[in-house]
């Protein structure tokens, strides 16, 4: 690891804005796709096993966000904190119920498993390619940058979750448990994230970087550190709907497990930690030590002879792609938050909260939020990017939109270094171009108010379309466009490089929340990266608070009648 890299995350934060301004090297790249990787990591000669058949879960989408949200000092509209974890005793978001092998499979299902194939017709380049078996389009519940999925999942597995002790792999398009490693490997998973966070179970967050490279080159580390936080969303909201805990731990010895791994550490980096609460064999309830943050070597579940010190992961994964190629700014920030391995100290993020509203400017209530009782899994079945299908003939209810700022808004990335009083890192912007009783214009949501608070007047949708940089959308026909911020260089001096994790899976939660909510109130929803970060700087008015605009969010009604063929897997 080449120590130059060091504070490099706020220049490639700078660059990232400035790049519809400043293009980012290598200019005018073309992705190979007859060469492009697999969607996954693919182990032929590691043994597996399937997973339990995925259930639905039957807990609502409201139910799944208030227990999110319950979890997360950050929340906005999370009123009660409690101890340094932030849940009110009792309150939404308290339980931490033990997870068993078929929750786990289910939420793995839910979030990263294949649901069907996506057939419909959209505006989107790659739609003639898509009835080719070859080019299949394979959805999930999870949404990722250009569909390319590059997440990987493993399972440290210790004793008691009724498997053999070991490092699993998580084969999506199989549904199954790829062993890598034979071997009760917690305990150095714990060394790596320190003791206060030992559990005997963990979840290990990676992303393979050329899964997304190879179309998206040194622009990649920003979408892939929003996939992860998408997929945590995913599981938060999966897991929150039924008296789950996941709190990722994102600042640990990123090398020893990568090391443990198998991993190429450029080739490959690890992001997050999730340890598990685990039901024991046989009963009911988290057998003792087997509490997340538990003192395992108190109970029966901990111990078991690991592996000897130095035993790590053989198998390796097998590239598809024959030319691989290497991105230097990539490289640089990777290497440059991989290494930042200093944890700050709770209560760091204070500084970087964004500021309450100017107290002056005028501000529309909103009306309460339309309820979403629709089961958690079927929102997420039924998540999907509306790509093009907008139209504006009929104006969104009010009470939609104040569904999805107050969903949005109350969604983060709990972490170790949350204090109970930390503020959002986020706000969510709105340009509303046709929602019934407001007043076309920009907006900033006021969640301790549930008010929009005017920032333009007049319709947005010349400048919205004259700021995209893609022919996907047409972004006027959306009801609403919704501008996730965050003081990103705010995050970095309270934190340092890894912050650029946290920043990036802060927006990716939202997304995932946005496109679930979207679903579960029947509007249509897409994300895009591509616009001018810095028109919306200058629109928005968030030079002052150093906000950066870091994703659009476009929901609104959809054109009737269009062609679609449903082909669903289970
Ligand atoms: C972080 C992130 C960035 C995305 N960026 C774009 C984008 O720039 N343009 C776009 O049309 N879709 C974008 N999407 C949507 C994905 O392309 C979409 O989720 C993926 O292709 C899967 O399709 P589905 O959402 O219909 O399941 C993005 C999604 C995420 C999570």
């Amino acid at each position: 690891m080449t120590p130059d890299s060091s504070g490099f995350a706020h220049d490639y934060a700078t660059a990232i804005l400035r790049r519809g301004r400043e293009p980012m090297p290598p200019v005018d790249f073309t992705p190979d796709w007859g060469d492009a990787p697999r969607r996954g990591k693919y182990y032929p000669a590691a043994t597996a096993f399937p997973l339990p058949a995925p259930e639905p879960v039957p807990a609502s989408l409201d139910t799944a966000l208030r227990a999110s949200a319950g979890t997360a000092p950050r929340a906005s509209g999370n009123a009660a904190p409690g101890s340094a974890g932030g849940t009110a005793p009792g309150g939404p978001g308290a339980a931490d119920e033990p997870f068993t092998l078929p929750l786990l499979a289910s939420m793995l299902h839910h979030s990263y498993g294949l649901f069907g194939r996506r057939l419909g017709i959209q505006a989107n380049t790659d739609l003639a390619a898509l009835p080719s078996y070859a080019h299949a389009n394979w959805y999930r519940g999870t949404a990722s940058g250009g569909g390319l999925y590059p997440c990987s999942v493993y399972w440290a597995a210790g004793p008691g979750a009724g498997v053999p002790p070991g490092v699993y792999y998580y084969a999506h398009a199989r549904h199954a448990m790829q062993r890598l490693l034979a071997g009760d490997v917690t305990d150095r998973v714990a060394a790596a994230v320190g003791p206060q966070h030992r559990a005997g179970q963990f979840l290990i967050v990676g992303v393979k970087y050329w899964q997304n490279a190879f179309k998206y080159n040194n622009f990649s580390y920003h979408a892939v550190s929003m996939d992860v936080g998408t997929l945590v969303q995913t599981w938060r909201l999966w897991a929150g709907a039924q008296d789950r805990r996941i709190e990722p731990v994102l600042w640990f010895d990123q090398a020893a497990l990568t090391d443990l791994l198998g991993l190429v550490p450029d080739d490959e980096a690890l992001f997050a930690v999730v340890p598990l609460t685990w039901a024991p064999a046989g009963g009911a309830g988290p057998a003792p030590g087997a509490q997340a943050g538990g003192d395992r070597s108190a109970g029966p579940a901990g111990g078991g002879a690991g592996p000897a010190p130095g035993v790590r992961v053989r198998h390796a994964d097998q590239e598809r792609s024959r030319r691989l190629l290497e991105f230097d700014t990539l490289r640089r920030i990777h290497r440059a938050t991989a290494t930042a391995l200093d944890r700050p100290p709770r209560g760091a993020l204070a500084a970087a909260a964004v500021p309450p509203a100017p107290p002056d400017r005028p501000r529309i209530p909103l009306p309460e939020p339309t309820p979403m009782p629709m089961p958690v899994s079927a929102a997420l079945t039924g998540r999907r990017s509306s790509f093009g299908r907008f139209a504006a003939g009929r104006p969104m209810p009010a009470a939609d939109l104040a569904a999805l700022l107050r969903a949005t808004a109350g969604s983060t990335v709990p972490c170790e270094i949350d204090a109970a009083d930390d503020r959002p890192l986020a706000r969510i912007h709105a340009f509303v171009n046709h929602v019934a009783g407001i007043p076309a214009g920009g907006y900033g949501y006021e969640p301790e108010t549930h008010s929009l608070v005017r920032t333009t007047a007049g319709p947005p949708g010349d400048f919205l379309q004259r700021n995209y940089f893609l022919a996907n959308y047409n972004l006027e026909q959306a009801a609403v466009v919704l501008v996730p911020t965050v003081r990103t260089h705010a995050v970095l001096d309270a934190t340092g490089d890894r912050g650029y994790n946290l920043v990036n899976a802060t927006i990716g939660a939202i997304a995932q929340t946005f496109y679930t909510a979207a679903a579960a109130l029947r509007v249509g929803a897409g994300v895009a990266l591509g616009f001018d970060n810095v028109s919306y700087v200058e629109e928005l008015r968030l030079a002052d608070t150093g906000e950066y605009p870091l994703l659009i969010m476009l929901a609104g009604a959809e054109r009737a009648g269009l062609g679609d063929y449903r082909y669903e897997l289970r």
